[in-house]
């Protein structure tokens, strides 16, 4: 991961050194004004999670976190370990909000951190997640900080998608935080390309997480159905975008 990071301080540009006009306006609009997507009602959510004594049953479906593998943990280290961070959730909502994204899907909710910077600005949500214990906690949250446009679906995600598929889903904004496993990631990813239109957003979590993560992120990026890709070291942004020609950006955030 060290090698990775120095890898990609060593290639991130600033607007200067961005010479497409769509990733240009991307660096403007949504990284330089992330901050406008903190939003104190979620950050108060988040302080009060990580102050929480409450512990659950975690039934593990994924790839598992670097910091906890017990079945019961505590509500604290998942808020602290797993939830996206208001930096990244400020990007999330500033995105939906200036680009106008209204249908959305996230293949992985945990207490719903990450979910509530999407719904922020969109109209129809739909969240994945397997453990039902942190599902509840996440629909609290959702009642706690008035979103009802959310959709929960309990379950694996191969099944929930499978579902989605059937269901012929179009999203705006895909956002893959779960399992974070070289087959599953494509497998998601081979999702995210059929139920998509040209312009949707496809948000990958922790792309140098793991060897087997990196894998993946070369992998989507050298993709011939993705033109832009956007390195932000721990969010990795893919586009069709069929009309413009195939370039990657590492881009300082
Ligand atoms: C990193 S957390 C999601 C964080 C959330 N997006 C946020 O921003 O707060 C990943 C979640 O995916 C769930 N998960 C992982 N693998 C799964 C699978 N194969 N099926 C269903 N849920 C899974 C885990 O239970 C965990 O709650």
């Amino acid at each position: 991961m060290l090698k990775a990071y120095l890898k990609y301080r060593k290639a991130r540009v600033n607007a200067h050194g961005i010479h497409s006009p769509f990733v240009f306006e991307f660096y403007n609009e949504i990284i330089k004004k992330h901050k406008a997507g903190i939003d104190p009602d979620i950050e108060a959510l988040r302080t009060a999670l990580l102050k929480s004594k409450k512990k659950i049953r975690f039934d593990e479906l994924g790839a598992g976190s670097k910091k906890e593998n017990q079945a019961e943990r505590a509500v604290s280290s998942i808020a602290k370990h797993a939830a996206t961070n208001s930096k990244f959730g400020g990007l999330l909502a500033r995105l939906c909000h200036f680009y106008n994204v209204d249908k959305v899907l996230e293949v992985g909710a945990s207490l719903g951190i990450g979910t509530a910077y999407l719904a922020k600005h969109t109209n129809e949500i739909v969240t994945l997640e397997g453990c039902s214990e942190v599902l509840e906690l996440a629909k609290e949250n959702f009642k706690t900080l008035g979103y009802n446009q959310i959709e929960t679906r309990l379950g694996e995600f191969t099944k929930s998608l499978a579902e989605l598929k059937q269901e012929n889903k179009i999203f705006d904004l895909i956002y893959i935080d779960g399992n974070h496993q070289l087959e599953p990631t494509l497998a998601y990813f081979e999702f995210a390309m059929n139920n998509s239109h040209d312009d949707t957003f496809i948000i990958l979590d922790d792309i140098y997480w793991s060897p087997e993560m990196e894998m993946a992120w070369e992998k989507i990026k050298a993709d011939e159905r993705i033109n832009v890709s956007i390195d932000l070291f721990r969010l990795g942004i893919v586009c069709k975008r069929p009309t413009q020609r195939k370039q990657d950006f590492v881009v300082k955030f």
